[in-house]
């Protein structure tokens, strides 16, 4: 009966001339569009008219389509699926997805490589972004990591310089060797993670194949308030695969979005990729029993010293519909976290805390929680008010009330959600690099793991990029740095390089 009403109304518009059907094309207001073929012209031929204001529209907003892109991290793929908790972890940590044996976590996950723009070749040489978004009950927890378990230093203020020196030249446009080499015979940390980039790990095969790991330690909070240190890593069931240098070419002259592709094709065969998830736990009163600090982004926590143990899996099973909105969008940050896990004090990882929530205020705008992707599974609840920075203009029985405390507000804090405490005595508040560097042994022991071909194939990767590099001591002092490491690494990379022994003495 209604259904016949609604009809009868829609025949009697039809007659006025007033229908629209729901695929007529509008404006952005909503103003049926009569011609999308033809601007408004003075005369068959002649000049466009300012008056048409549905091209002036259209242009405008072709012209803003694009958004910036990251400024690290522009070339991504994504998926979704679920993570499965296959262990009870809440002897260490309140957040609800480690809590129970079973449970499913919705998720988001965006794989990436760092340095090239948006439409680079997946086939370079770079460490790949591995960032996971969990839709939990209590807000969304980022694991925003890599697929290398460490990183090139370990203090923020380097991260800006280090980042130019590895984009192309300002001059030519161009990467080169020569100034992110002059930039990393300066920085004596970064050998270790020299040393694992330029083996066949650092131009995975495809997302698939790449291990995964948060490479900073946080802090697991338990229901009692007690502090644990984890550090995350994510195993590949589909194994570790990676290009030799000559494979890479060949994939690059073939097909350079294979990584992308790839991801995509396993999930729409079904055949979806899964990791599982390990972590390692120190207790706050054995932090200092390392011959390095856990706490330095440029050391690996070795498995032998500290147990990896199993807590779940995660399945991606869904592809993307729409890139723009679904990955372009995301935002990940490591200061994501949901009751049960903060911040460690880990330097590098202080200064990520700032910066990824401040660039995408910049590049997805001021709403960009609001986004779909973005959006927690549970409305917020705040008093942030008005312009873009409201948490969904929520309506609270009296709206009047935007501010707490109140006898009459709606909303109230939880004691139950406060931060850890951290007691600190006899602090001295500094400006200096940590004692305990040991800038070079990880990366030896790391070198002593390889099998001979893998050994060859990274002196080859090496010299390949150092080889270029035109100042003789600054290739001199790599060289050194990576003897340091290990004498026959040193050594070995030296003799490629075209150096005897005596090029050494001073
Ligand atoms: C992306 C900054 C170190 C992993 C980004 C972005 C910024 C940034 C500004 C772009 C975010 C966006 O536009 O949404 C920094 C700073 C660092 C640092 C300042 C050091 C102080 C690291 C480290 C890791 C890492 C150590 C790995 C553990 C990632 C990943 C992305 C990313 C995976 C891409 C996230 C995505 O897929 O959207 N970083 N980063 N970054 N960073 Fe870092």
């Amino acid at each position: 009966m209604k259904k016949r009403l609604v009809t009868l109304i829609t025949l009697a518009l039809v007659g006025v001339g007033l229908a629209q059907s729901n695929n007529t094309i509008t404006t952005n207001g909503g103003v049926p569009v009569g011609d999308n073929q033809n601007s408004k012209t003075v005369g068959e031929y002649g000049p466009v008219l300012l008056e048409d204001i549905y091209l002036v529209e259209k242009l405008a907003a072709f012209d803003r389509e694009r958004i910036p892109e990251r400024v690290v991290h522009p070339r991504g793929a994504g998926a979704s699926g679920y993570f499965e908790a296959t262990k009870d972890m809440s002897e260490f940590t309140k957040a609800v997805l480690f809590s129970q044996v079973g449970k499913k976590t919705d998720l988001a996950v965006r794989f990436s490589t760092v340095i090239h723009g948006k439409g680079s070749p997946e086939t370079a040489r770079d460490p790949r972004g591995f960032a996971v978004k969990f839709y939990t009950e209590q807000g969304n927890y980022d694991i925003v990591g890599n697929n290398l378990p460490i990183f090139f230093i370990r203090d923020a203020i380097k991260f800006p310089d280090m980042v130019h020196s590895l984009k192309p030249s300002p001059v030519t446009n161009k990467q080169d060797p020569n100034r992110f080499f002059d930039f990393f015979s300066h920085v004596p940390e970064s050998t270790h993670m020299l040393t694992r980039l330029y083996t066949d790990l650092g131009i995975p095969k495809g997302y698939q194949y790449m291990n995964g790991s948060s490479v900073h330690g946080y802090k697991w909070i338990n229901a009692e308030g007690d502090v644990t240190y984890v550090k995350y890593s994510w195993v590949s069931k589909q194994g570790e695969k990676n290009l030799t240098i000559e494979e890479a070419a060949e994939q690059q002259g073939k097909d350079w979005q294979h990584a992308t592709m790839s991801l995509r094709k396993d999930i729409d065969d079904k055949n979806y990729p899964q990791w599982d998830l390990y972590v390692q736990l120190i207790k706050p009163e054995d932090m200092h029993s390392f011959d390095f600090w856990p706490l330095d982004a440029t050391k690996d926590w070795p498995a032998d010293k500290i147990e990896k143990i199993k807590i779940g899996t995660m399945t991606l099973n869904e592809n993307p519909v729409n890139f723009f909105e679904q990955v372009e969008s995301i935002a990940f940050s490591p200061g994501a976290l949901i009751p049960g896990v903060e911040p460690s004090e880990d330097k590098l990882l202080q200064g990520r805390l700032f910066s990824y929530f401040d660039t995408q205020r910049h590049r997805l705008g001021p709403n960009f929680l609001q986004l779909e992707v973005n959006k927690p599974l549970e409305e917020p609840n705040n008093y942030n008010s008005d312009s873009w920075n409201s948490a969904g203009n929520k309506r609270f029985e009296n709206p009047d009330v935007n501010y707490q405390p109140s006898s009459k507000a709606a909303l109230a804090e939880d004691p139950q959600y406060k931060q850890s405490e951290t007691t600190l005595s006899n602090v001295t508040i500094t400006q200096k690099k940590i004692s305990k560097t040991n800038d070079f042994a990880q990366a030896g022991d790391f070198y002593r793991t390889l099998s001979k071909q893998q050994k060859e194939n990274l002196i080859k990767n090496l010299s390949g990029d150092l080889g270029a590099v035109t100042d003789k001591n600054i290739q001199k002092t790599m060289i050194g740095h990576f003897y340091q490491a290990d004498r026959n690494f040193g050594m070995a990379l030296a003799k490629v390089l075209g150096f005897s022994q005596k090029d050494f003495m001073h």
